[in-house]
C-alpha cells in the first residue's frame, strides 16, 4: 500500500544510496513504539498489552478518528508464521550455499567473508532460531560453535566493535535464552580473547585485534568513535555477571569512567575521542553514524543492571536533553520533525560545570540538516526512556512528543518511496537564511505558552498526501504499528526475496517496475529484522521488555541485579 502514496520530494532530496541499513532501524522503532506506544500516548486500556506498565501519562490524546481494519488474532499468527518461513528461506540459503563463510550473496549464490570468517550469519541468527523454535538449526549451530577456535590466522585482525555486538552478543543472548552451557563457555573464551583490544593508555578499545598475537590496530579514523567506546558494556558486564571475572567489568567500566570525567558541556558527547588520552577531539554531535549505539547503551546499561548504576542514567539524561535541545528540527513547509547532526562550536571553551543546568547560550550550532536513517532507532529509545525514567511530567511529555514525531517521520520516509522502503540519508529543507529558526524545542515551548492550541509542532498533519498514515498514527492503537510492520514485511517479500535468500534494496525510490537490489544478505537481516517482525506479530510475549534489553544488534540480554558480592568485587557504587 505504501508504495502508491505521492512522494515527499518537495521536502526530501534523496542522496545517492550506499548499501542500505534501513531494515533494523525500522523494525526496532516499530517494535518499541508498538510496545510502548499506547502507554506513551495514553491509549485505550485494551491496547495495553503489558499489565505491569504504569498508568498512561497526560498526553493530549484525541479520540481515534478511524480504526484501520486490522487482522484478527489468527491472521497475526499466520503473519508471524510467514516471518518464520522467511527466516527458514534465508538461513537455508546461507546454510546450503555460503556456510561456513560469513554471509550469503543471495542472487549469485556466492559466499562472502566480510567479517572474521567466523560464520557471522549463524551467530547473529542463533537467538532468532531459538525464538522461532527452529531446534534443528539451533542444535546444529550449537554443536558447530562448541568446536570453534577464535584464534585468528596470522596477519588477520578482527574488528572489535562488530565482533562484540554480533558474535559475543549472539552467544550471550542464545545462552540466556536456551541455557546451553557451551555457549557461555564460548562467550567467555571469545570475550577473553578480545580483551587485549582495551590495552590502550586511555582504556578505550582499539578498532581491531589479532587474537593470535594480541596486536591491535586503529581504524580508518585514527581515533576512537564514540559508538565504538560505548557499545560493549552490555555484553561485557553481563559476561562479568555470568563468570565472576572482574576484568570484564573493569575494562567496560573504564570507558564509562572516561565519560563521567569528560571535559564537555552538558551531554554534548562528540563523535571522536583520542584513543591515547581518552579525551574528545572533535565538535560533532550526532545520533547517527559514529554515535548511534552509544546513546542506546547508556539507557540500556542502566536498565540491564536493574536501574542500580544511576551515574549512567544521568549521562543518558544529559545526552538526550542535548539531543532534544540541539539536534531536533522541523522543516519549514510541512513541519516534519527530524533529527540531524551538528558541529557544536565553543563547547570546549566552556568551563566544565558538571551540572545539568541549561546549556550556555554561546554554543553555536551548525546543523548539517541531514536526516540519517541510522537515527531511526531514536524514537524507540526515547519511548523506552520516557517509559522507564523518573522524568518530570513536563520532561516526560517532551521526550514522548519527540519520540512520536520522529517515529512518524521515520515512518514517512519509508512510506513515501516507491518501494515502500526507506533511504539511508535525506537532506532536509531548512529555514533560510537562519537555520536555527527550525529548532524544535523553542517552537514546542511557544506552542505550550500559547495555550497548546492544536497539535504540537512536528506532530501535526503533514498534508493530505499522507492522510492515511496520519489517521493510522492518530489512532495509534498498537495494531496500527503492527500493520505498518506488516506492510514493511510485504515490501520485503515483494522486492527483496530471491531464490536463495533476501537481497538488500539499492534504490528505494526507483521508478522502474523492478526495484534494483544488491547481491548481499547482511547478517543483521537474520539477527534484527526478522526477529523484530516476528516479535511484533506474535501475541505471546516471548521476550518481555521488563526482563530483557536488546543490544544494538537486537540480541536480547536479561536484566539482572548485581549481588552484594559483585558490588564489592567490581567496586560498583
Ligand atoms: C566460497 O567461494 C569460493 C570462491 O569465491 C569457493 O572457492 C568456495 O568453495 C566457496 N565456499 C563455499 C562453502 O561455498
Ligand atoms: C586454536 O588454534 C590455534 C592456532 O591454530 C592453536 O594454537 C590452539 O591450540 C587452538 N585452540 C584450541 C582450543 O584448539
Ligand atoms: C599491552 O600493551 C603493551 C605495549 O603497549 C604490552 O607490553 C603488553 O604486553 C600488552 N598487554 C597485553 C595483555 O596484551
Ligand atoms: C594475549 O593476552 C592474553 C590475556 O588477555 C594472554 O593470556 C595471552 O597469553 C596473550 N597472548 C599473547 C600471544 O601474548
Ligand atoms: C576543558 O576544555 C577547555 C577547552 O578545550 C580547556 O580550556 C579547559 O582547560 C579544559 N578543562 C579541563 C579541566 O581540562
Ligand atoms: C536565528 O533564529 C533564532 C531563533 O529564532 C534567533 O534566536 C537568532 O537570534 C537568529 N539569528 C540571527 C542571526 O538572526
Amino acid at each position: 500500500m505504501s508504495s502508491r502514496i505521492p512522494t515527499l520530494r518537495e521536502a526530501f532530496t534523496y542522496l545517492a544510496g550506499r548499501p542500505l541499513r534501513w531494515f533494523p532501524q525500522l523494525c526496532t522503532f516499530i517494535f518499541v513504539i508498538w510496545y510502548f506506544g499506547p502507554v506513551i500516548r495514553g491509549g485505550q486500556p485494551e491496547d495495553l498489552i503489558h499489565a505491569a506498565l504504569p498508568p498512561p501519562i497526560g498526553h493530549p490524546h484525541q479520540p481515534p478518528l478511524y480504526r484501520p481494519p486490522t487482522a484478527s488474532s489468527d491472521d497475526w499468527k499466520l503473519r508471524a508464521h510467514q516471518v518464520r518461513e522467511a527466516f527458514i528461506h534465508s538461513y537455508k540459503g546461507y546454510r546450503e550455499h555460503a556456510f561456513p563463510a560469513d554471509e550469503l550473496a543471495p542472487i549469485s549464490g556466492h559466499n562472502v567473508t566480510n567479517f572474521n570468517g567466523w560464520q557471522i550469519s549463524m551467530y547473529d541468527g542463533l537467538d532468532t532460531m531459538w525464538i522461532l523454535g527452529l531446534t534443528d538449526y539451533f542444535d546444529e549451530a550449537v554443536q558447530f560453535i562448541a568446536g570453534a577456535n577464535y584464534t585468528t590466522n596470522p596477519k588477520q585482525y578482527v574488528p572489535f566493535f562488530e565482533t562484540v555486538i554480533r558474535q559475543l552478543g549472539g552467544l550471550l543472548s542464545a545462552y540466556a535464552l536456551s541455557g546451553e552451557l557451551v555457549l557461555l563457555q564460548k562467550a567467555d573464551e571469545l570475550g577473553g580473547m578480545l580483551l587485549p583490544a582495551f590495552n590502550t593508555s586511555s582504556g578505550f578499545p582499539m578498532y581491531a585485534i589479532s587474537t593470535r598475537t594480541n596486536a591491535t590496530r586503529p581504524g580508518w579514523a585514527g581515533n576512537t568513535l564514540w559508538a565504538e567506546a560505548l557499545s560493549n558494556q552490555l555484553e561485557y558486564k553481563y559476561l562479568a555477571h555470568l563468570t565472576g571475572k572482574p576484568e570484564y567489568f573493569e575494562k567496560a567500566e573504564r570507558c564509562m569512567e572516561l565519560m563521567y570525567t569528560a571535559n564537555i558541556t552538558d551531554g554534548l558527547f562528540p563523535t571522536r575521542w583520542d584513543t591515547r588520552k581518552g579525551t574528545p577531539v572533535n565538535h560533532q554531535f550526532s545520533v547517527g553514524a559514529f554515535a548511534d549505539s552509544a546513546h542506546e547503551y547508556l539507557l540500556k546499561q542502566w536498565l540491564m543492571t536493574s536501574r542500580s548504576e544511576t551515574k549512567i542514567k544521568d549521562l543518558y539524561l544529559k545526552a538526550s536533553k542535548s539531543i532534544i535541545e540541539h539536534l531536533l528540527y522541523i522543516t519549514p513547509n510541512r513541519e516534519i520533525l527530524y533529527v540531524t547532526d551538528a558541529e557544536m562550536h565553543e563547547q570546549f571553551q566552556q568551563p566544565h560545570t558538571g551540572t545539568t543546568s541549561a546549556s550556555p547560550p554561546n554554543i553555536t550550532s551548525f546543523p548539517s540538516a541531514n536526516f540519517e536513517h541510522l537515527s531511526c532507532f531514536l524514537p524507540g529509545l526515547l519511548a523506552l526512556g520516557a517509559h522507564t525514567l523518573d522524568l518530570s511530567p513536563s520532561e516526560k511529555e517532551i521526550h514522548s512528543f519527540a519520540a512520536e514525531g520522529l517515529g512518524y517521520s521515520c515512518w514517512l520516509t519509508y512510506a513515501d518511496t516507491r518501494s515502500g522502503l526507506g533511504p539511508d540519508v535525506m537532506s532536509m529543507e531548512t529555514f533560510q537564511p537562519n537555520i536555527t529558526e527550525g529548532l524544535w524545542l523553542p517552537r514546542l515551548e511557544k506552542w505550550k505558552e500559547q495555550g497548546r492550541r492544536g497539535r504540537p509542532p512536528g506532530l501535526r498533519e503533514p498534508g493530505p498526501a499522507v492522510e492515511s498514515f496520519y489517521i493510522l498514527w492518530r489512532t495509534t492503537g498498537n495494531l496500527a504499528w503492527r500493520e505498518r510492520g506488516w506492510s514493511v514485511f510485504e515490501s520485503i517479500q515483494k522486492h527483496a526475496k530471491t531464490q536463495l535468500g533476501y537481497a538488500s534494496v539499492l534504490d528505494v525510490d526507483s521508478s522502474s517496475e523492478k526495484i534494483p537490489v544488491k547481491d548481499e544478505m547482511p547478517s543483521y537481516f537474520l539477527a534484527e529484522t526478522l526477529k523484530y517482525l516476528y516479535l511484533l506479530f506474535t501475541d505471546e510475549e516471548i521476550i518481555p521488555l521488563d526482563q530483557f534489553v536488546f543490544n544494538t544488534e537486537a540480541h536480547p540480554i536479561p536484566i539482572f541485579e548485581w549481588t552484594e558480592a559483585e558490588k564489592m568485587l567490581y567496586n560498583i557504587s
